[in-house]
């Protein structure tokens, strides 16, 4: 990690060696592709008034560069055909920008339209094409413009604590001269779930809308544009509100004491919604207020995230949601008062359903009980296609594994339910979907049947915010390809607008020690820029007026009181948005952070003057699920975990150094003076208080000296004596892991910067518990919580805390794209625009390729041994260049399309040693003809 300088960008580049291009044949300045505004494909309704627009150059020639370019804005499509920037026209801008251009164009009021294009000009100044329009539109900026008001039940929730079955909303409304309209859009929120549909379909393909945010401040809000879908005449709106995080149960409140088992921040959903229909002279407009109707009849009877769903098809009502439905009988929509919540456009991708999955396996491990195997663990839900008599009642249960008699194993899921009921119509083949629910899962237990069900019976829909996939792995062992999948489904598991720890028990929090550890190995995996802009602001909100960052965000309960304060806990309010600047160049996000990071170091250094941070460490999880808490016989139960005063300081140590470096990057000279000296204080303290002479540092464990190496605690001439010690530590542990959650994948890195690469493929590639390799071995398909989640002839962890899809050991994925594939930033360039491609061929690997789809571009690299030839293939995308580490014993022998890299074009040779040959990239793809002869040869 860290090596890190205030240069700023420029600077480096500058500094970098020129390279010689010669003429390289091939391919021509093409016009820039995947134009996004704020990090998203054609956003609608945002609220970012200076939004910040990214593009990339399309260029396959070696050296491409782009040198110029030019945006321009406009307030209609027409305009923009003519190259009419009436919003903005950049001008012709001499910069080699191609992400975070801020809109400096005209002011951009509520509801407008922009559509946009972008041309780049290459080293030669030639201009590219035009890039093809994107757009984006402004939502509804000011509460004023908001006339629409929060409806739903006011009436008192009845005593006790009994789910309340979720509403159904309409309202029927007008439309004449449908061919006059310009744009119809709808802006909906709700404290709750909804579901929008209209004249009879559904509105969007967003799932658990409008998300999770602390409803107590902020609430996210959603814009559909319906022009396509409005009727000449007769019109209806129908909404289905749901409980979801705001009214249902939310993990852990069952251990809060004196706190509510559900409806944490309010018993009823509610509603609130705009449908703006717009033409030449004017905008009609039908909004939430008195005069919708509503029934807490229909057939949905209970929706909760943890428990799931119970839904009556005999309760149907068949053209609620169209017009001509009867809905005299509805009682009238009460107005709820508006607390005053924020209502803030989402500026994350949406939970969608990404993919469906089918049965793998179908089996009856009791009469009339059927159990289908999804052939992956997931989160999301069935779609249940059955029929059968009316009034009888389908069930599904789900589990993440199978008990060795076939049937579901669901201690691990602790108190949620988990259990989807569907009671039939009667009425022919029925489609069942649930929708304000979501489960953890690979297998789902179906009875209630009359006949013996088919495969087709179950679809499964794996649903998670939809953050577009950025990284790929592939290499000769299996068991690698496999991992690299489980960390991702894992992923994919716990993205449900907040970066939850799993998805299947009663818990599914923000916790943010998780997301710390696993978060640069998150941004390999998929595009995670958009999905953190949402959810750092939620840990904004729930730091608590001391200072004190929370365990988990959102934070349902009371930051101030419970749950907050916590090394390497509360350290992920300054790792994950650093861990944003640096992989998206983000300064945004450090300027609208910094102020709320320097409040989390001072107040450590305030309850800690003597800087090792030895008070107030509130619940102290230390490094999570270190090595002492397996069950094994025989296994050490001390010895594997980091004293946690050690622990802490080390952090206290790296979030200091990481705000002194935000301070850099924002110009801040004297907060970074400031926190720069505070940093090489805490890290001479700790280096004082528990570091020996001989390099031994106090608890003497392989996860110590990991955090010291990879925090730079330690001084040069210590840091291979650590190192050293690190190794020696794995002698009572029969060679194998010891780490917990924070100092597993600083354990994998550091034993690669410190010559023990070997140490590091012989881990990854173990088979043997503790490691990757055992869970592969017994069937796992995600990331186990635990290292010994499940042992073979011990049975399951204890069920209290066993979760089968926690990412949090998975963050070895960083290791994995960073070392084997060799992607890794540029610390002193972000946002890819420089970065590095280090392979380290290892262990029994043959070959390994990857690609990483960086904002800046997509990086590839391959490389296959061929007898004693390493044959490397790496592109650097157009507009980027890289320092290579090329891997090989004979540096001059080193060959790149079959010439001599002195006479490659775009190659610039720095150095040359025993490990291999160091140089410069322009852009271009580049195939590598190593000498190769692997240690011991
Ligand atoms: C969660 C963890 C979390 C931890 C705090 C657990 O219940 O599942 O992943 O970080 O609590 O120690």
């Amino acid at each position: 990690m860290p090596r890190i300088s205030l240069w700023t960008a420029s600077c480096f580049l500058a500094l970098l060696p020129a390279i010689v291009l010669g003429d390289e044949p091939g391919g021509e300045l093409a016009a820039p592709s995947g134009l996004r505004c704020e990090y998203l494909v054609d956003p609608l309704g945002i609220d970012e008034q200076a939004p910040r627009l990214s593009w990339e150059p399309v260029d396959p020639r070696r050296g491409a560069q782009q040198t110029a370019y030019r945006v321009i804005v406009a307030d209609d499509p027409a305009a923009l055909e003519v190259d009419e920037g009436n919003l903005w026209d950049s001008g012709i801008v001499r910069s080699a920008q191609t992400c975070q251009v801020v809109y400096a164009g005209q002011p951009l009021p509520s509801r407008s339209c922009a559509w946009w294009k972008v041309r780049t000009w290459d080293q030669d100044d030639q201009p590219s094409p035009w890039s093809a329009p994107a757009r984006w539109s402004m939502g509804l900026l000011d509460a004023a413009d908001w006339d629409a008001q929060w409806i739903g039940d006011a009436s008192p929730p009845p005593e006790g604590m009994e789910p309340l079955p979720p509403p159904l909303l309409r309202k029927a409304f007008t439309v004449a001269d449908v061919a006059g309209i310009r744009r119809a859009v709808v802006y909906v929120t709700a404290l709750g779930l909804y579901e929008l549909r209209l004249n009879g379909a559904r509105v969007g393909d967003h799932q658990l809308a409008p998300e999770w945010t602390d409803y107590r401040r902020r609430v996210q809000v959603q814009c559909y544009d319906v022009t396509a879908a409005l009727r000449e005449g007769d019109n209806a709106l129908g909404v289905q509100l749901a409980d979801g995080w705001y009214a249902g149960r939310i993990g852990l409140s069952q251990i809060v004491p004196g706190g509510p088992p559900r409806g944490i921040y309010g018993r009823r959903p509610c509603l609130r919604l705009a449908l703006e229909i717009e033409r030449a002279d004017g905008r009609e407009r039908v909004v939430s207020d008195g005069s919708w109707r509503m029934t807490a009849e229909g057939p949905l009877r209970v929706a909760d995230l943890l428990d799931g769903e119970i839904y009556d098809a005999q309760r149907e009502l068949p053209g609620w949601d169209s017009p001509g439905f009867d809905d005299a009988s509805w009682p009238r929509a009460r107005l709820v008062p508006d607390a005053g919540v924020q209502i803030v456009a989402q500026p994350n991708e949406p939970i969608r359903i990404t993919r469906e999955l089918k049965p793998v396996a179908l089996t009856e491990p009791r009469p009339g009980t059927y159990v289908f195997d999804l052939g992956q663990n997931f989160a999301g839900w069935c779609r249940l296609r059955v029929s059968g008599p009316r009034g009888q009642t389908v069930t599904l249960r789900h589990a993440e594994v199978l008990n060795p008699d076939g049937t579901l194993y669901t201690a691990n899921l602790r108190s949620a339910a988990a259990t989807d009921r569907y009671t039939l119509s009667g009425e022919g083949l029925e489609t069942y979907e649930p929708r304000f629910t979501y489960h953890g899962f690979r297998y789902v237990e179906v009875t209630g049947l009359s006949a013996a069900p088919g495969p087709e019976a179950i679809t499964g829909c794996v649903v998670h915010s939809a953050a577009p996939e950025a990284g790929t792995f592939e290499c000769s062992d299996p068991l690698l390809n496999r991992l690299w999948q489980n960390i991702q489904w894992t992923q994919r598991a716990n993205m449900h607008s907040t970066p939850t720890d799993c998805p299947q028990r009663d818990e599914r929090l923000g916790w943010m020690g998780d997301i710390l550890a696993f978060a640069q190995t998150g941004c390999y995996q998929l595009d995670m820029a958009a999905f953190f802009t949402k959810w750092i602001p939620d840990v904004r909100d729930a730091q608590a007026e001391d200072g004190r960052y929370p365990d988990f965000a959102p934070h349902p309960f009371d930051p101030d009181a419970r749950f907050s304060g916590v090394p390497a806990w509360g350290d992920a309010g300054v790792f994950v948005p650093w861990c944003q600047y640096l992989n998206y160049a983000d300064t945004r996000v450090l300027e609208q952070h910094f102020e709320s990071a320097c409040r989390w170091i001072d107040w450590i250094h305030d309850n800690n003057p003597d800087l090792l941070w030895k008070n107030k460490r509130h619940n102290d999880y230390g490094d999570w699920l270190n090595a002492d808490t397996l069950k094994l016989d025989g296994w050490p139960t001390q010895g594997a975990a980091m004293p946690k005063e050690v622990f802490a300081t080390a952090f206290f140590a790296r979030s200091t150094q990481i705000v002194a470096h935000m301070a850099g990057v924002l110009g801040r000279a004297a907060d970074a003076r400031r926190y720069g000296d505070l940093a090489e204080q805490i890290r001479q303290a700790f280096c004082r208080a528990y570091v020996e002479p001989d390099g031994r540092i106090a608890g003497d464990t392989q996860a110590g000296y990991a955090i010291a190496l990879q925090f730079g605690l330690l001084p040069m001439e210590m840091r291979q004596p650590a190192a050293r010690r690190m190794v020696d530590c794995f002698a009572r542990y029969n060679g194998q892991i010891s780490t917990g959650f924070h100092s597993t994948v600083c354990l994998m890195t550091q034993l690669t910067a410190h010559g023990y690469l070997d140490e590091a493929y012989r881990l990854i590639t173990n088979r043997r518990m503790p490691s990757w390799g055992y869970a592969i071995d017994q069937g796992a398909t995600t990331i186990w919580e635990r290292w010994d989640g499940y042992v073979a002839g011990r049975g399951f962890q204890d069920p209290g805390m066993n979760s089968l899809a926690h990412y949090a050991l998975g963050s070895v994925g960083e290791w994995m794209m960073g070392t084997i594939i060799g992607i890794q930033p540029e610390l002193e360039v972000p946002g890819y625009q420089h970065f590095v491609i280090c392979p380290r061929p290892g262990g029994e690997l043959t070959w390994a390729r990857g690609a990483y789809h960086s904002i800046s571009g997509l990086i590839e690299c391959a490389w296959r041994i061929e007898g004693q030839r390493l044959k490397l293939d790496v592109t650097v995308p157009p507009n980027t260049r890289a320092t290579a580490y090329l891997p090989t014993t004979d540096g001059e022998s080193a060959r790149e399309s079959g010439r001599d890299l002195d006479a490659a074009p775009g190659v610039k040779r720095i150095s040359c040693d025993e490990d291999g040959v160091r140089c410069e990239l322009a852009a271009g793809r580049y195939a590598f003809d190593l000498d190769w002869r692997p240690a011991g040869d």
